[in-house]
C-alpha cells in the first residue's frame, strides 16, 4: 500500500507519493503533474480532471470548476452570490441553506452538494495514482488553505473519503511544503534558528507563513492569507476590461453569454501569463459568440494599472505575518515562493518591497505542497524510517471561542461564560482544560472567535457539545466533585470535546487487614502465651546486646510486632479520587452525515463502473466502426479475387448497413455487447478472404522451402565426407526414403492445389507445409547428426624394469 500527499489546488490539484528511493509526483493520463480541478457531466458519463478541461467550452454548463473556493458554503454567502455572476453553471439553495449545484447529467437535471462533485476528482486522483503505482493507497494526508474553518475541513475530509482515500490528517498547504523545505535543508545552524518566509500565491488565495527551522524541527510562527485575491481575480479584471473593449469595436455583450465569459477568461488568463514574460500581449479569442473573432493588445502597464486594486492588497497578508510572527523583516533569511501567480512581474516587486529580498527559486512551486504532504504521511506512517524525530510545530490562524453555561438544579439556564480558548495562531495540536462545578449538564459552544476576522461568509459556528447530567455514582462520603472537560484543537485544526470527567474526592470504609495480639484475642491460647513469655525472659539472660537492638527495633515496628498476633480484616476510612468517564453529545457542524458518506461512496462506487462501461462500450462501437472503413476497400480491391462475385456483393452490402446503423440513434447507443457480436460477425467474413489471401502469398515460398530441405537431407544422406562416415548404410536409407515420402505428398499437393481457384480452400494450405518440413527435420537430423564414435585408445607399451634401465644406459655408452 502506497503512502500519498494529495495538494487540493482550485485550478488544478496535484498527487506525490512517498517511495524508499523518495518522493516522486504522479503524472496523469497525458503525463501532467497537475490534474485540472474540474469536473464534467455529459449524457452518459463524466469526464473529470483533464478530459473536462479539452471539453469545456462544448458543455460549460455541465463544468464544474472553482471547487476550493465553494466548498462548505451557504448558498446565501456572498462569496457563492458573487461567483455566479462568473461561473458557467447553476447554484441553488437546498436543505439547511446548504449550496446545491445544479448539472444535467445522463439526460437528468440533478442537484449536487460540492463535497460530493469534488469525491469524483478525488477518485480520479486516486486513479491516476494506483495506475501509476499499480497497487493501492494506504494513508494520505491532503492539504488546505490556512483559512478554512472547522466546517470546510470537514467537508473536504468528506469529498476526500467519497475520492476513495483515507485520509491520515489535513494540513495547511504552506506549512506541507515549508515541510518539504525543511526535511531538505542539510545547513541549518545548531545554535540559533533560520526563518524563512512562504509566499504563495495560487488560483484562488495569497497565503503567507513564517517559519522557524531549526536541526530539531520546524515551527510555523504565523499564517496569514487573503481568499480574495488569487490569479483568477486577475484573469477576471483583465475580462471585465476586454469585454468593454469588446463591446465598443464588436459590438457584442461577452458579459451576458455564459459560454462567450468563458473564453473569454480562458484566453485573459493566456494574456496574463504572456505579460509576466513581455511588456505587451495579445489577447486573441476565436469564436467567441456570433461567430466573431476578438483580437486586442495589452501592455503590461496598462495591466498593473486596471489591476491596481489587486495588487494594493498584495502586501497586507505579508505585513501582518511578520508582525503576527513578532518579526522583522532582518530577522528573515530567505523568501520563498508557491503558485503559478507569484510570477506576475508586479508580485514579485512587491515581495520585494515587503522583505527587502527577491523571492527565492528553491522549491519546485508545482509540486512542493503535494510532496510535503507526502513526506508528512511518510513520517506518521509505520512503514518509512524518515526523520521521526524531525518536529513540526503549526498553526492555526482562527481563534476559537467558547460560550459555556451550566443548568441550575432547578432546570433553568445558568449564567453563560465566555473564553476563547484558542488564541488567534494558536498551536495546532492543543488542548485544554475546564473544571466545572459537580451538579447539573453541561452546555459548550464553539465558535470562531471574531467573525469579521474570517473569510467573508464563512459561518463562525463550530458546534454545540453537551455534557451529560452528571449522576452521583454509587457510594462513599462525597468531599469534593467536580467535572473536568477537556477540549482540543486537533493535528487537522478540528475542534472537539476530547473527554469529559466527573472528579470527586471521596472518603469510603474499606477493609484492611490489621494484626491483633493473640492474648486480647484469643483465651484458649494464653497457656501457650505464657511459656513463651518464659522463654523470652530465658532468652533475656543470654542474649543481652540482641535484646537491646530488638529494643529499638520495638520501638520502630508497630506494637503489634512485639508480640505474637494474628491478621484480622477491620473497617477504615480512607480518602480517595474516584474518576467517572461522562456522556459528551456532541453535535458538530459537519456538512454530511457518516450514513450519508458511506451512501456517496457506494454511489461513487456504481458511477465509477458505469463509466468505464460507456468507455469500454464507445472503444467497441470504435472498433466495429473502424473495422467497417478498413475492410471494405479491400474486399473490392486487394481482397476481390478471394470473393466468389455474389459473396463480395453481399458482404459489401452488409458493411453498408452496418455504417448506416451506427449512426442511426439505435447504433449511436447499443450496448457494448451488440457491438461486440457485430464486429465477430463481420471480421468472420473479412479474415475468411484475408486467410485466402495469406495462403496464396505465402504458399510458394513455403514449397520452397519444403523442398529445400528435402534436398537438404538428400545430399546428407548421399555424402561421402569423412564427417559422416560413421552414419550407417541403414540410416542413410531410412533418410532418403522419408525424403523421397515427403517429395511425393508434395508433389501430390501441388497438382491438388493447381486445379483450385483462389476463392476455394485450399488444398495445400501454409500450415501443412509447415508441418511436414517439421516432420522431415525431426526424423532427419537426429539420425544425421549422430555422434561420431570415439576412437580406440592404443594399446600401452610394456615400460621397462628398473633393474634393466641401467644396462641398457651402459650399452648405449658402450
Ligand atoms: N507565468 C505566469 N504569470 C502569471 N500567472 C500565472 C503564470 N503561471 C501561472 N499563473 C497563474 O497561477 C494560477 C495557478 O496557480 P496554482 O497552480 O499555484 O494554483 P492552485 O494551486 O490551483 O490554486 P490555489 O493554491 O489557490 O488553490 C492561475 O491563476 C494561473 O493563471
Ligand atoms: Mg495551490
Amino acid at each position: 500500500m502506497a503512502v500519498v500527499g494529495v495538494d487540493f489546488g482550485n485550478l488544478g490539484s496535484r498527487i506525490a507519493v512517498a517511495q524508499n528511493r523518495g518522493i516522486d509526483t504522479i503524472t496523469n493520463e497525458v503525463n501532467n503533474r497537475t490534474t485540472p480541478t474540474l469536473v464534467q457531466f455529459n449524457d452518459q458519463s463524466r469526464s473529470i480532471g483533464e478530459s473536462a478541461l479539452s471539453q469545456y467550452t462544448r458543455n460549460v454548463r455541465n463544468t464544474i470548476g472553482q471547487l476550493k473556493v465553494l466548498l462548505g458554503r451557504k448558498f446565501a454567502d456572498p462569496v457563492v452570490q458573487h461567483e455566479m455572476k462568473w461561473v458557467p453553471f447553476q447554484m441553488v439553495e437546498i436543505e439547511n441553506g446548504n449550496l446545491g449545484i445544479c448539472v444535467t447529467f445522463q439526460g437528468e437535471e440533478r442537484i449536487m452538494a460540492p463535497e460530493i462533485i469534488l469525491g469524483m476528482l478525488f477518485g480520479q486522483l486516486a486513479r491516476t495514482a494506483q495506475g501509476f503505482l499499480k497497487t493501492g493507497i494506504g494513508y494520505s494526508v491532503v492539504s488546505c488553505p490556512p483559512y478554512y474553518t472547522d466546517y470546510q475541513r470537514r467537508a473536504l475530509v468528506t469529498a476526500y473519503r467519497i475520492g476513495g482515500f483515507n485520509p491520515l490528517r489535513v494540513v495547511n498547504e504552506v506549512s506541507a511544503a515549508a515541510y518539504g523545505f525543511g526535511m531538505y535543508q542539510k545547513d541549518l545552524p545548531d545554535s540559533h534558528d533560520q526563518k524563512v518566509a512562504f509566499v504563495d500565491l495560487g488560483e484562488s488565495c495569497l497565503k503567507c507563513s513564517i517559519v522557524s527551522f531549526t536541526k530539531a524541527g520546524m515551527k510555523v510562527l504565523s499564517s496569514t492569507y487573503d481568499p480574495t485575491l488569487g490569479g483568477r481575480e486577475f484573469d477576471r479584471t483583465l475580462a471585465t476590461h476586454f469585454a468593454v473593449e469588446i463591446q465598443k469595436k464588436y459590438k457584442i455583450d461577452v458579459m451576458s453569454n455564459k459560454r462567450a465569459l468563458v473564453r473569454l477568461l480562458a484566453s485573459c488568463e493566456k494574456t496574463k501569463k504572456i505579460l509576466s514574460a513581455n511588456p505587451q500581449a495579445p489577447l486573441h479569442c476565436p469564436c467567441i459568440m456570433e461567430d466573431i473573432d476578438v483580437s486586442l493588445m495589452i501592455n503590461r502597464s496598462d495591466f498593473e494599472e486596471i489591476a491596481a486594486p489587486l495588487f494594493a492588497k498584495i502586501k497586507g497578508p505579508f505585513e501582518a505575518a511578520i508582525e503576527a510572527a513578532g518579526v522583522t523583516v532582518s530577522d528573515i533569511a530567505a523568501v520563498e515562493q508557491i503558485g503559478g501567480a507569484v510570477r506576475i512581474p508586479k508580485v514579485q516587486a512587491l515581495i520585494k518591497e515587503v522583505f527587502g529580498q527577491d523571492p527565492g527559486r528553491r522549491l519546485n512551486s508545482e509540486e512542493c505542497i503535494a510532496k510535503g504532504c507526502a513526506m508528512q504521511c511518510a513520517v506518521l506512517s509505520p512503514k518509512f524510517q524518515v526523520k521521526k524525530d524531525w518536529k513540526v510545530r503549526d498553526v492555526n490562524p482562527n481563534g476559537i471561542t467558547i460560550h459555556y453555561t451550566q443548568k441550575n438544579v432547578d432546570g433553568t439556564n445558568g449564567d453563560v461564560e465566555v473564553s476563547e480558548i484558542f488564541s488567534f495562531n494558536n498551536v495546532v495540536p492543543s488542548s485544554k482544560m475546564m473544571t466545572f462545578k459537580n451538579g447539573e449538564e453541561i452546555e459548550i459552544t464553539a465558535d470562531y472567535s471574531d467573525g469579521a476576522k474570517l473569510p467573508e461568509g464563512l459561518g463562525s459556528r463550530i458546534g454545540t457539545f453537551k455534557v451529560e447530567k452528571v449522576k452521583f455514582p454509587q457510594g462513599g462520603k462525597i468531599l469534593d466533585a467536580h467535572v473536568k472537560v477537556k477540549v482540543k484543537l486537533d493535528d487537522n485544526s478540528l475542534f472537539l470535546v476530547e473527554s469529559a470527567t466527573l472528579e470527586e474526592e471521596v472518603e469510603v470504609e474499606e477493609e484492611k487487614k490489621v494484626a491483633k495480639k493473640v492474648e486480647e484475642k484469643k483465651d484458649e491460647k494464653k497457656e501457650e502465651k505464657k511459656e513463651e513469655e518464659k522463654k523470652e525472659e530465658e532468652k533475656k539472660d543470654s542474649e543481652d546486646a540482641e535484646m537491646k537492638d530488638a529494643e529499638e527495633k520495638k520501638d520502630e515496628a508497630p506494637k503489634v510486632d512485639a508480640a505474637p498476633s494474628v491478621e484480622e480484616v477491620e473497617k477504615v476510612l480512607v480518602k480517595k479520587t474516584r474518576r467517572t468517564p461522562l456522556k459528551i453529545v456532541s453535535d458538530i457542524n459537519a456538512p454530511m452525515t457518516e450514513k450519508q458518506i458511506l451512501d456517496a461512496l457506494e454511489q461513487e462506487g456504481k458511477m465509477v463502473a458505469h463509466d468505464q462501461l460507456i468507455i469500454d462500450t464507445a472503444e467497441a462501437r470504435n472498433t466495429l466502426e473502424s473495422y467497417v472503413y478498413d475492410i471494405r476497400p479491400k474486399v473490392r480491391g486487394e481482397l476481390a479475387e478471394y470473393y466468389k462475385e455474389e459473396e463480395a456483393t453481399k458482404f459489401v452490402s452488409e458493411l453498408d448497413a452496418m455504417e448506416e446503423w451506427l449512426y442511426e440513434e439505435e447504433g449511436e447507443n447499443a450496448s457494448k455487447s451488440t457491438y461486440v457480436a457485430k464486429y465477430t460477425e463481420l471480421k468472420k467474413k473479412g479474415d475468411f478472404a484475408i486467410n485466402l489471401q495469406y495462403e496464396a502469398t505465402h504458399r510458394a515460398e513455403c514449397i520452397k522451402s519444403v523442398e529445400g530441405n528435402v534436398a537438404h537431407f538428400t545430399n546428407w544422406a548421399k555424402s561421402t565426407d569423412e564427417k559422416y562416415a560413421h552414419i550407417s548404410e541403414e540410416d542413410r536409407t531410412k533418410v532418403l526414403n522419408k525424403c523421397a515420402e515427403i517429395q511425393a505428398w508434395l508433389s501430390l499437393q501441388v497438382a491438388a492445389q493447381e486445379s483450385k481457384k483462389k476463392f476455394e480452400m485450399p488444398a495445400l494450405k501454409i500450415n501443412d507445409l509447415r508441418n511436414k518440413q517439421d516432420e522431415l527435420y525431426k526424423f532427419a537430423n537426429p539420425v544425421m547428426s549422430k555422434a561420431k564414435p570415439p576412437p580406440p585408445k592404443e594399446e600401452k607399451k610394456d615400460v621397462p624394469k628398473a633393474d634393466e634401465a641401467p644396462k641398457a644406459e651402459e650399452a648405449k655408452a658402450e
